[in-house]
């Protein structure tokens, strides 16, 4: 058999467009898997790269964190795939560093434990849209124990469960989510609401709906004025034990809100996306963090939930796919989409 040519999208500097040029064919390590690509999506940190360089370690870069394909090569030690299976997975070139583990090529090396078998009815375009969001999700609410997010910054740890297949009683614990259209918002909404929490979201006044879909009990439009007191009226009429935010957006707008929420409600967890404020601005009974999206806690996620999941559609392929073109050559323009903005959208490109 010819061995299969790779091509990749490389960052060759910071700053500058995505050059197509040729990659190496990945070789699958102990635990890893080649999957040919059929579909990535773009998240925000993709732009962020390319401007800045931040987390590039190695000069060519390929980076981008969902894939959903077949596998091509499965690596010593994994039991639970097989050449050809339709897969998603999270492609984690920004830990490792390694171009092969970059989503923007034909050919990407992935964990065998952050990767699920796509049901066959579902599309590799409506699949991609998982990986990323589902990892940042559990990262936001299972975690038990605080560990570090970046230098002086550490991760939430809200000890939640994990999501689960059956109809699980209600916990009595209601979790607000800011940003309930977003891509790591609404996923986490899905994956809370799956665990028993009862979520109120925060939304664009046109996506109420879009939240509810995902699982939220009450949704509120980010621009109303008087957010933080329906919010906080909100909590209260749930009852039970307010665990706190999660903050998928992290702006000084969204943190004065959530400033005012946790006050009013005497404290609970900030769990944010990017850096939270200091301690010093944050009221009492506040234990604040930020996620990093690569973890270990998410692998029995990934293991035991997601294709179940999929397949009973308690795990919904949301927000929905945008298909920016079909081809590398499209994902210079998606992430030119992506910074410009979206709406409860994941921008794909097919491949
Ligand atoms: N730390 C980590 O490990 C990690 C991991 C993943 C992502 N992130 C970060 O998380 C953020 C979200 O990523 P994403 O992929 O989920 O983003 P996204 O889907 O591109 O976010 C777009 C959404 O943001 C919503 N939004 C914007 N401003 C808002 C506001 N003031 N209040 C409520 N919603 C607002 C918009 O809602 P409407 O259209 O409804 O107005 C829109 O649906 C990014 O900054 C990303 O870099 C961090």
């Amino acid at each position: 058999m010819s061995v299969p040519k790779n091509q990749a999208a490389w960052l060759v500097k910071a700053g500058s467009p995505l050059e197509l040029g040729d990659a190496p064919l990945p070789t699958a390590g102990p635990g890893e898997l080649v999957i040919r690509n059929a579909a990535i999506a773009i998240n925000p940190v993709d732009c962020h790269m390319q401007e800045s360089g931040v987390f590039v370690r190695q000069w060519p870069a390929i980076f981008g964190c969902d894939i959903a394909g077949e596998v091509y090569e499965v690596g010593k030690d994994v039991e639970r795939f097989k050449g050809g299976d339709r897969v998603i997975g999270h492609a984690i070139n920004l830990t490792s560093g390694r171009p092969q583990d970059g989503a923007f090529a034909l050919y990407t090396v992935i964990p065998a434990d952050k990767a699920a078998i796509l049901p066959d009815e579902i599309s590799f375009t409506d699949g991609v849209v998982v990986p990323f969001a589902l990892e940042a999700a559990v990262c936001a609410l299972s975690l038990k124990e605080p560990g570090v997010a970046m230098p002086g910054v550490a991760t939430p740890a809200l000890g939640l469960p994990y999501p689960s297949l059956h109809d699980v009683p209600s916990s009595g614990k209601t979790l607000v989510v800011y940003g309930g259209s977003s891509s790591v918002g609404s996923m986490t909404i899905q994956t809370a609401t799956a665990a028993g929490i009862h979520v109120i979201a925060i939304s664009g006044a046109h996506n109420l709906d879009f939240s509810k879909r995902c699982g939220a009990a009450r949704v509120f439009d980010h621009k109303d004025t008087s957010l933080a007191g329906k919010v906080v009226e909100a909590v209260r009429e749930n009852g039970g034990e307010f665990i706190g935010i999660f903050d998928a957006i992290a702006t000084p707008e969204t943190y004065a809100n959530d400033i005012t929420i946790l006050e009013q409600l005497h404290g609970g967890h900030l769990a944010c996306v990017h850096p939270p404020p200091p301690s010093t601005d944050l009221p009492a009974n506040v234990s604040a963090g930020m996620i990093f999206a690569v973890n270990d806690v998410v692998t029995p996620v990934w293991k035991d939930y997601v294709t179940p999941a999929l397949q009973s559609r308690k795990l919904q392929c949301l927000p929905p796919p945008f298909v920016v073109g079909k081809g590398l050559e499209h994902i210079q323009s998606a992430l030119e989409k992506s910074k410009a903005g979206v709406s409860a959208t994941k921008l794909v490109v097919e491949l």
